[in-house]
């Protein structure tokens, strides 16, 4: 129920509630990972079964596959689709370009082909996520299991070139074994507390043999809904100058209205 959730929860709803807006009958949409996508999944769901929307669904994680056939969402794969009309994702980081860090839930692989993938890529966050400078957060890379070692000393010694604060980068753990993605690969986090050219980083990370894929979204992002905690919703689109801002209140019943502010 809406109205009894935690501030940080009523904000990641409202993002996701907002990002539905976007989604119109016939749409093949790709589905991102994480707890903020987790809601959009699920409105989008009560769309599907309550209001006949009719759309396809391309997931970015098995977790989301999941939550997508439970609430009803038509799943296809992405050669399925081939090319999706928008994808809608949570993030970890976003900056004023609207250039992200993703992959806290280990699924920026699957995100980053989904989203590129797509006409436009939607990304619902909690106003916490919002950043000078991408950075503080780690960044996650998706390496190969082989050599992996060896892999993470390249990526190290990569790193004494580059404009970033810190250098640690540790083995993503699921209790006392390494993480494995739905890929099979393992995750490395990379502590650099301030990443000042993500563009030219994430291009020299991609050419590290070993390395699948950086957490780093860069020029891929359009719009940022950014969810607040007392209901109000921030559009920022990449093209235009003016921030859309809307209020939804939660009612005693559980449902929202909107008002444009
Ligand atoms: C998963 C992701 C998520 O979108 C990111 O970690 C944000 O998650 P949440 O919405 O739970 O804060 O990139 O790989």
């Amino acid at each position: 129920m809406p109205s009894e959730l935690s501030p940080i929860d009523k904000a990641k709803f409202v993002a996701a509630r907002k990002a539905t807006e976007y989604v119109k009958s016939g749409m093949k949409v790709g589905l991102g990972s994480g707890s903020t996508a987790a809601w959009l999944v699920q409105c989008l769901g009560e769309l599907v079964r309550d209001e006949g929307l009719r759309m396809k669904g391309v997931p970015t994680s098995s977790r989301t596959a999941r939550l997508a056939r439970e609430v009803g969402i038509e799943v296809i794969s992405l050669d399925e689709a081939k090319w999706l009309d928008v994808s809608i994702d949570g993030t970890d980081e976003y900056d004023g370009n609207l250039n992200l860090i993703k992959g806290g839930g280990g699924s920026h692989l699957q995100e980053k082909i989904v989203a590129t993938a797509s006409d436009r890529m939607i990304v619902i966050a909690d106003v916490t996520k919002k950043v000078e400078t991408l950075g503080a957060f780690p960044l996650p890379l998706e390496v190969i299991p082989f050599g992996w070692q060896t892999t993470k000393t390249l990526i190290e010694e990569t790193l004494i070139g580059m404009d970033v604060l810190g250098q640690t980068t540790t083995l993503r753990m699921n209790g006392d074994a390494p993480y494995i993605s739905d890929e099979g690969n393992h995750i490395l986090d990379l502590h650099l507390n301030r990443i000042g050219n993500p563009r030219q980083l994430s291009l020299m990370l991609n050419q590290i043999p070993g390395v699948v894929e950086n957490g780093l979204f860069i020029d891929i992002c359009d719009i940022v809904i950014v969810g607040h905690g007392d209901g109000l919703v921030e559009v920022h689109d990449i093209n235009q100058d003016q921030v859309e801002k809307t209020k939804f209140d939660f009612l005693d019943d559980g449902n929202l209205f909107s008002e444009d502010m």
